[in-house]
């Protein structure tokens, strides 16, 4: 990188250099983002689009017409890095059409022990490759891409001070992440996330707040506070900005009560939960707050206290089932939602037993299911008996066999009720039916006119499957 190059200069040479080869081209210059992972990739990836209009870029999903292509990488199992080297493959073909074509890598991936560096010399297509770190440094890096073909590597081991500001472009403009906290300190022993994301990092409230207020001010409606522990924000004592500390820190349940009281907000989720951080304020706040979304997403992993203790989870299956409990009494009608994780090192048939059980007790209303992926470097990559994985692959079928007709069982509970509805959008399946989402994140498509979109809709259900609800606007 150039000294004395600074963000808002990048920018600006980019915005020449793309209106430069425009007039060539007479056509627009095209980018295309592929996010892989989870909410917090997803928002990264969201403030790097809204850097690629700033310049000049215009956004398109079809990889096989750009002249950038961006990838944003996962590292959470095996299969999501292979899916970066399928993916590049594919535009390989696109630039040898398109020779001027730059590829940039960036996301977990990229952080992860010689990552970066195998890529680049793997594909040579590769223009850029960078970190979770230096997101803001994207500009300057394609700058440097422009004016020298040599391949650009620039991965931080530290992460910058730097926030990047609230953006107005939106996946869809009337929802909005925020970040929170950045990174993890929980090690669970399978997870590779704090390393590739580094140590747990709280936003100052105010920041969170001023965002927040801005998101406001340009339409957002609902609020997805993100964070790999929102239960512990507040408690790293690792602000990355200043201010005075009094009235700017606060813990998660003090933090929603204010965010609560920002006008033109109405709605406010937030993701993950950490059972272990679960506090009684927060239930609280769930439940007496009518802008605070009824679910939470509460990954068990396991239902075997043993396993839990080697996933270094610190709760055990009778502490879980507690607060799932707790939950539910204190909060009428409060979804759960969870993660689970079938085929650790050493889980045996009964532990597995253990989270058929658990996971019937609580009648979750979605699970997500993972097989376990051996991350290297992690401390359960090192723990003996890696399981089999024929037996593995048999427990996940089993585990969704239990699961499932619980979800569609919940389901049923909602037909004849009138449930509020974001809508978002018409309906991949059937074009006759906007689809959105209730107040318990319930996934509903519903007979209305595609105008009611980017509004509240109150619909009444009257069918479901396992992974939607069916209804009509009343
Ligand atoms: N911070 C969140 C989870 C982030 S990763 C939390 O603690 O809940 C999302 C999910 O991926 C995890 O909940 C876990 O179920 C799954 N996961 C993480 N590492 C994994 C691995 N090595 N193999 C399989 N699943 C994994
Ligand atoms: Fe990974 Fe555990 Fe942190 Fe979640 S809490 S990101 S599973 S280490
Ligand atoms: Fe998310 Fe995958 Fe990174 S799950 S934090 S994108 S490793």
């Amino acid at each position: 990188m150039k000294a004395g190059i600074t963000l808002e200069n990048a920018i600006e040479k980019i915005r020449e250099y793309v209106s430069a080869r425009q007039d060539i081209l007479a056509r627009p210059l095209y980018a295309a983002v592929k996010t892989f992972g989870c909410q917090m990739n997803a928002h990264d990836s969201e403030k790097l689009e809204a850097m690629l209009i700033q310049m000049g870029y215009n956004l398109i999903s079809d990889e096989r017409e750009a002249d950038l292509a961006l990838i944003n990488t996962c590292c959470v199992r095996e299969n999501a890095e292979n899916k970066l080297y399928g993916y590049l493959g594919l535009l390989k073909g696109v630039k040898t059409r398109n020779p001027e074509m730059k590829i940039a890598v960036c996301g977990c991936m990229t952080q992860r022990n010689t990552a970066a560096d195998t890529i680049i010399r793997n594909c040579k297509h590769v223009n850029i490759v960078f970190g979770t770190f230096n997101l803001h440094r994207f500009p300057e890096l394609l700058l440097s891409a422009f004016e020298s073909d040599t391949p650009i590597v620039d991965i931080w081991k530290e992460p910058d001070e730097t926030d990047l500001a609230a953006t107005e472009h939106r996946h869809f403009a009337k929802k909005a992440s925020v970040n929170v906290m950045y990174g993890c300190d929980n090690f669970c022993s399978y997870c590779i996330v704090p390393y590739v994301r580094g140590r747990e990092r709280s936003r100052p409230v105010n920041d969170i707040l001023e965002e927040i207020k801005l998101l406001s001010a340009c339409g957002a409606v609902e609020i997805m506070l993100l964070g790999q522990n929102v239960n512990s924000y507040g408690r790293s004592g690792r602000y990355t900005g200043g201010g005075p500390v009094s009235d700017n820190q606060t813990d998660f349940a003090g933090l929603l009560n204010r965010i609560c009281e920002i006008d033109g907000i109405e709605r406010i989720r937030f993701m993950t939960s950490h059972p272990r951080d679960l506090s009684d304020d927060l239930i609280e706040t769930i439940r007496i707050q009518p802008k605070v979304c009824k679910h939470v997403h509460l990954p068990v992993q396991s239902g075997s206290s043993r396993v839990l203790n080697l996933m270094n989870r610190r709760y055990n299956r009778e502490s879980y089932l507690e607060l799932a409990e707790r939950l539910k009494e204190r909060i009428p009608g409060a979804a759960l939602t969870t993660d689970i994780i079938v085929g650790f090192p050493g889980e045996t048939e009964a532990d597995f037993e253990d989270t058929l059980d658990l996971a019937e007790r609580v009648r979750y209303a979605g699970v997500f299911t993972f097989i376990y992926s051996r991350r290297s470097g992690t401390p359960a990559a090192a723990m003996g008996e890696q399981p089999d994985a024929a037996v593995a692959a048999r427990r996940f079928n089993r585990l969704l066999s239990i699961v499932n007709p619980i979800i569609y069982e919940e389901n049923q509970k909602h037909i004849g009720k009138v449930l509020t509805v974001l809508a978002e959008k018409v309906s991949a399946s059937d074009r006759s039916l906007l689809t959105g989402r209730a107040d318990n994140n319930a996934l509903v498509h519903f007979a209305a006119d595609p105008a009611c979109s980017g509004q509240f809709v109150r619909v009444k259900i009257t069918g479901c499957k396992t992974f939607y609800l069916t209804g009509e606007k009343v």
